[in-house]
């Protein structure tokens, strides 16, 4: 059997990994400034996670959502105060997209109603209704094109108060900063007025942290740079530090009852422990401070080199802006200078997405390959 052929791949293997470097098969030392799409967030093999995973996993792997699990119950607790949302439930699931179908779906549930807001350039996943939110005709099947989603222009909030005033919108979905897109993001009048109008003409406002979020920007949400507070927060990547596991922080306005929502792996006790850990780490090494100064320093190496045209993003979900395309610098990168970085729908824009635990001494590595690249 081979594998479906979806992914373009680069000819390296890793098999061997520590905090912010990668080995391959041959023993080469790669420096990982993307993190495997953002997911690393407190360093790979971290020592009190490997921990964490094994014991859980001597004990007790997996059990059903039918009987009580205490790990749940401990990481919804622990999740509310590092993120501020005390008074927010928990549904745990499995993954990015599944996160947002969920949230959606309790939009939908909730107002009785079904079209959704999304913003030009988004991306919120590949099941049915992520996908159908996500801008981008590519990916979504004619089967996806049941869910009716409008995309606007980021900042444009009349135009969010014209489609509202029409009664039929149950969500409204907007990236805390926009991740596969490129790094735009709504300016802090914008994701006010959002949530104003949201509230106004009953609609759910629902913020993707998927990528954004778990201190990535500096903040522990990126929408906490604006002092706003969505109904729904859609998290996965980083919450796990690469074991699958997402979630969903639901205001206290939503109500629960048995049956609405359900998952056979969300919640299971190594996802729990995977995830208890991550908070801990983060906590334990002051992660979120870090991704501040490190992404400060990154923003004042990068913008000293003459061939930068913009930075964008914020902490380390940043990017950087050339006027010419980057699959060919992301290749010298990776091959003559070892070093991960990402790519986006933007071509012209080179992403990195870090381990949180990344140095300042692990940027200037970064800067002084790409300054020999260009
Ligand atoms: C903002 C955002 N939302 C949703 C997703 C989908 O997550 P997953 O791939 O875990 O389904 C992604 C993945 O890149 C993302 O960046």
């Amino acid at each position: 059997m081979n594998l479906f052929n979806v992914y373009p791949l680069y000819n390296v293997t890793p098999v061997k990994a520590q905090d912010c470097f990668v080995w391959d098969e041959k023993g080469k030392k790669y420096l990982d400034l993307y993190g495997g799409h953002g997911v690393i967030s407190v360093g790979h093999t971290h020592p009190d996670y490997v921990s964490k995973l094994k014991n859980q996993l001597d004990n007790l792997g997996f059990y059903s959502n039918a009987v009580q699990n205490s790990l749940q119950v401990e990481l919804a607790k622990k999740l509310g105060e590092l993120s501020g949302y005390h008074d927010y439930d928990l549904f745990l699931c499995n993954s990015g997209a599944e996160a947002n179908e969920n949230a959606l779906k309790l939009a939908s549930f909730h107002t009785g109603k079904s079209r959704v807001i999304s913003f030009k350039n988004s991306f919120h996943g590949r099941t049915s209704a992520a996908v159908a939110v996500t801008d981008n005709e590519k990916i979504n099947a004619p089967i996806n094109k049941q869910q009716i989603a409008t995309f606007l222009c980021l900042n444009d909030a009349d135009a969010v108060e014209k489609e509202l005033q029409k009664g039929d919108v149950c969500a409204v979905i907007i990236e805390g900063v926009q991740g596969v897109g490129g790094l735009d993001e709504g300016t802090t009048e914008f994701f006010k007025s959002l949530e104003i109008l949201c509230e106004q003409y009953n609609v759910i406002l629902i913020l993707d942290e998927i990528q954004s979020g778990y201190g990535r920007t500096g903040k522990f949400f990126a929408h906490q740079h604006h002092n706003i507070k969505p109904d729904i927060i859609t998290i996965a990547k980083g919450m796990g530090n690469g074991f699958p596991v997402g979630g969903v922080l639901i205001s206290p306005k939503l109500k629960a009852s048995f049956g609405l929502l359900g998952t056979t792996f969300g919640g299971n006790h190594l996802a729990c422990a995977a995830a208890i850990s991550v908070l801990d780490i983060i906590k334990k090494e002051t992660l979120i401070e870090n991704a501040i100064a490190v992404g400060k320093h990154f923003e004042n190496q990068i913008k000293k080199i003459p061939q930068v045209k913009n930075h964008k993003g914020k902490g380390l979900m940043a990017g950087i802006e050339f006027d010419f395309g980057v699959v060919e610098l992301r290749k010298k990168l990776i091959y003559e200078h070892h070093i991960f970085t990402g790519g986006a729908m933007n071509k012209n824009l080179l992403r990195i997405l870090p381990p949180l635990t990344v140095t300042k001494d692990h940027i200037d590595i970064f800067i002084t390959a790409l300054k020999k690249v260009l």
